[in-house]
């Protein structure tokens, strides 16, 4: 049957979980497989039986679905401690892990304490400080260490030696305050690694004969395209492919695998860190901006769940979407959040740009002439009428449907689905 993927068509907390929650547990996805970044995704997920939602990081997010299997693919990157604190927060919620249900790729790199330390001294970007880039840097170079070394009975010396490197790197760094006590930091390694041991497999080999066998698969989008290292707004980017080509490949799928691809884009969408943002609100908008933004620490609030840091909030950017749609090939497409623009008179969405007084319709390759770039906009007639928790599409006010349906005819791709609240199950199937 193929392979479902759900990936973010902007720069990351689309509400990617909305659609991987309703895949999981109305669609029965059998395996759901995490292809790329580390913990500095964040997601809430929801379990409706045990009636509990967690925020979580690394762990897939079938881990509440009945039967789901999880894997953490290749491509991924893995600090031990924080992928042990996601599963005592799981198990704490009475889901039994075991290596039926987890899987953890052999191939996945590591993330140290000092990867931590090093984004800390080094960033440039506005990153999430978890030691993400710093990883994947090791990675590239060939230094880098993967789960598989833990199986090694001198996996002590191997990754003390990458300690070792990293702490004379701090040095260099002037940042010798930011060195690690070695000795203590494999201490501390030993009784993570025993934790998650159990779970180290092939999982290339395992999704394959899934696969195989008919299987059902849902790739997890982290991130998002214009957060991939290849094709987003370099340098202000992660260090992984968050692209559906990326995330297959990360999970060590052939592209043909994947069949369905769902793009996900919030109204309005967000973004945190450093970078452009073209449709960005101004600050004659700020009135609106605090409407959208909500409060920190509220359900569906603009607040990092990783990070704690307020989003920036932009409007709808349909050039940018376009360009999504190009890299990933989006079979239908999952909006978010339509609730949120009630009672706004007038609903801007970005249909072209400005560049250097030339009008432009395809985002630009360097992110130095996209910071150049003004939005044009259509402006469609907005709603007063509250539509939260609306799950028929023809419940909608006429005004509604008519923005969903622009968004739909200028990408040619069906909108399928539709959040409309922060509950799971406020969501409009078309
Ligand atoms: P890093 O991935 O921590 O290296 O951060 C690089 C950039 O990606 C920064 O701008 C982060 O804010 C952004 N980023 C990383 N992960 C996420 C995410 O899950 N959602 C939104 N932005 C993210």
């Amino acid at each position: 049957m193929g392979a479902v993927a759900v990936v973010g068509g902007q720069y990351g907390d689309e509400g990617k979980g909305k659609f991987v929650h309703y895949l999981v547990h109305e669609e029965n996805i059998k395996i759901i497989g995490r292809g790329n970044g580390g913990c500095n995704a964040g997601h809430n997920v929801y379990d409706p039986e045990r009636g509990v939602a967690l925020a979580l990081h690394l762990m897939p997010s079938g881990i509440f679905g009945k039967d789901t299997v999880n894997i953490v693919g290749d491509g991924t990157v893995i600090n031990p401690h924080n992928f042990v604190e996601e599963m005592d927060a799981v198990e704490a919620c009475g889901v039994e892990l075991s290596p039926n249900n987890l899987k953890l790729s052999s191939r996945a790199h590591v993330t140290l304490q000092t990867h931590r330390n090093i984004d800390g001294a080094t960033d440039k970007v506005g990153s999430t400080a978890q030691g993400i880039g710093p990883t994947y840097r090791d990675k590239a170079v060939r230094s880098g260490l993967r789960l598989e070394v833990f199986s090694r009975p001198d996996w002590q010396q191997v990754v003390g030696a990458l300690f070792s490197a990293h702490n004379d790197e701090l040095a260099l760094l002037n940042r010798k305050d930011l060195r690690v006590d070695i000795d203590e930091e494999l201490k501390k390694l030993e009784k993570s690694v025993a934790r998650i041991i159990p779970h180290i497999c092939d999982t290339l080999t395992y999704l394959s004969n899934e696969l195989a066998n008919g299987s059902s698969l849902m790739l997890e989008g982290a991130q998002a395209t214009m957060l991939d290292i290849n094709h987003g707004t370099y340098p202000f980017v992660t260090s992984s492919s968050a692209t559906a080509g990326g995330i297959a490949m990360g999970l060590g799928l052939p592209p043909t695998a994947v069949t369905r691809v769902i793009g996900v884009f919030k109204l309005p969408m967000t973004r945190v860190g450093k970078g452009p943002f073209t449709t960005l609100l101004t600050d004659v908008e700020a009135d609106l901006h605090d409407k959208l933004a909500g409060i920190k620490g509220e359900k569906g609030s603009e607040f990092g769940a990783t990070t704690g840091r307020a989003r920036s909030i932009g409007w709808m950017d349909l050039v940018m979407a376009k360009y999504a749609q190009r890299v990933n090939g989006f079979t239908d497409i999952g909006l978010t959040k339509l609730d949120m623009l009630s009672g706004i008179n007038s609903l801007k969405v970005a249909t072209s740009y400005m560049l250097d007084g030339i009008e432009i319709f395809d985002m630009p390759a360097d992110t130095s002439s996209i910071e150049r770039c003004t939005a044009v906009y259509a402006e469609l007639a907005g709603w007063e009428e509250d539509i939260s928790g609306v799950s028929n599409f023809s419940d909608l006010p006429i005004n509604a449907q008519k923005y969903v349906q622009f968004i739909e005819d200028y990408l040619m791709v069906p909108v399928t689905m539709i959040g409309t609240g922060a509950n799971n199950a406020d969501l409009i199937k078309r």
